[in-house]
């Protein structure tokens, strides 16, 4: 039988989604979206698209979470995008009541599916989203690190005239400007990238990556990323339905990996048909344990910031 994907959220992101989901045909598609017309829109165009390439799937777009009964995977963008000059932060007491009714509705529905949380401010919704819904920590997990990663290694592509498959990177840490590029644990064509850059030319790359989401905001004067934040969710979606048990960079719920208590986070993972089957945990330097730490920082003092909006969360 074919594969459920439902997306919560039928915009920007969502659209892209249904759109790349349907082109390599990995399951039918749901999309729902409280603007109704807009997910029966989108569903509609995408499916007429399909018979031009004969592709084989189904979708349809609803308001109504009984037709996202039993869906294999859920994701999530439903919220309000940044404006420019917007930190990911400023989202938070909008989105947090948007992905408390989100998780009302797929709780009960689709008690097996495995979530992928791309609204943000990323970490600490992902986090609210699991509490609210009381999925499984395994099966609850956030889209960033991925994305992160692609910036950095598509900006590194650039400055050193390289194939960005030929380049293997990491970006740890929280879905904000204190996320923590890896150059330790970065290769270009097999070599260590610390040969290959100047420190002052790595340290604007890095930053470039870390304001990578506000950069296109400004370029865009209206809305946020959809193409990358929609590829990288797809890369998750196909590891857990083909059971590849890739080692993706993901916003993961941690309980002791990393020294970290009960939050979730950017961290390498495994996803397999099980969801988040492993943590990886590497080993960091004094600098990038500094790093990453901070990162932490920022996002417990804004899960408590949340807490403090709706107390339901200390549960
Ligand atoms: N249930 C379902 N959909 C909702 C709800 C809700 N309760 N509230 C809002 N939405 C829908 C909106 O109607 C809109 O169609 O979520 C959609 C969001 O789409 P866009 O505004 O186009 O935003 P998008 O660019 O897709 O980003 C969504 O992902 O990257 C993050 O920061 C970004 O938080 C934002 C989210």
């Amino acid at each position: 039988m074919r594969k459920k994907i439902t997306l919560i959220g039928a915009g920007q992101i969502g659209g892209t989604l249904a759109h790349l989901i349907s082109i390599k045909e990995l399951a039918d598609v749901v999309l729902f979206d409280v603007a109704d017309g807009v997910a029966k829109g989108k569903a509609l165009d995408i499916a007429q698209s399909t018979s031009i390439d004969g592709l084989n799937v189904n979708l349809i777009g609803t308001n109504n979470y009984e037709d996202t009964k039993n869906s294999d995977v859920i994701i999530i963008t439903a919220g309000v995008p940044r404006k420019t000059g917007m930190t990911r932060d400023d989202l938070l007491e909008t989105n947090l009541k948007i992905i408390k009714k989100v998780a009302e509705g797929i709780k009960n529905t689709s008690p097996n599916s495995f979530v992928i949380c791309i609204t943000n401010p990323l970490d600490v919704i992902v986090m609210a989203l699991q509490k609210y819904s009381k999925l499984p920590t395994n099966k609850v997990v956030g889209m960033a690190g991925i994305l992160d990663t692609s910036r950095f290694k598509y900006f590194l592509s650039q400055e050193l005239k390289v194939p960005v498959k030929n380049i293997e990177s990491l970006v740890l840490g929280g879905h904000g400007d204190t996320m923590v590029p890896m150059p330790n644990y970065t290769k270009v064509n097999g070599k260590s990238l610390n040969e290959l850059i100047e420190k002052e030319k790595l340290d604007k790359i890095i930053d470039r990556t870390r304001k990578g989401g506000a950069e296109i905001i400004k370029l865009l004067e209206k809305g946020s990323a959809f193409y990358a934040p929609a590829a990288s969710a797809v890369e998750m979606v196909n590891s857990y339905i083909n059971n590849l048990k890739k080692t993706l960079p993901c916003a993961a719920h941690l309980n002791g990996a990393y020294g970290v208590k009960d939050l979730y986070a950017g961290v390498p993972v495994i996803i397999g048909n099980k969801g988040v089957e492993k943590i990886i945990e590497l080993s960091l330097d004094k600098s990038e344990k500094n790093n990453f730490n901070l990162s932490i920082e920022t996002v417990k003092d804004l899960f408590a910031a949340a807490k403090k909006i709706d107390p339901d969360l200390n549960n």
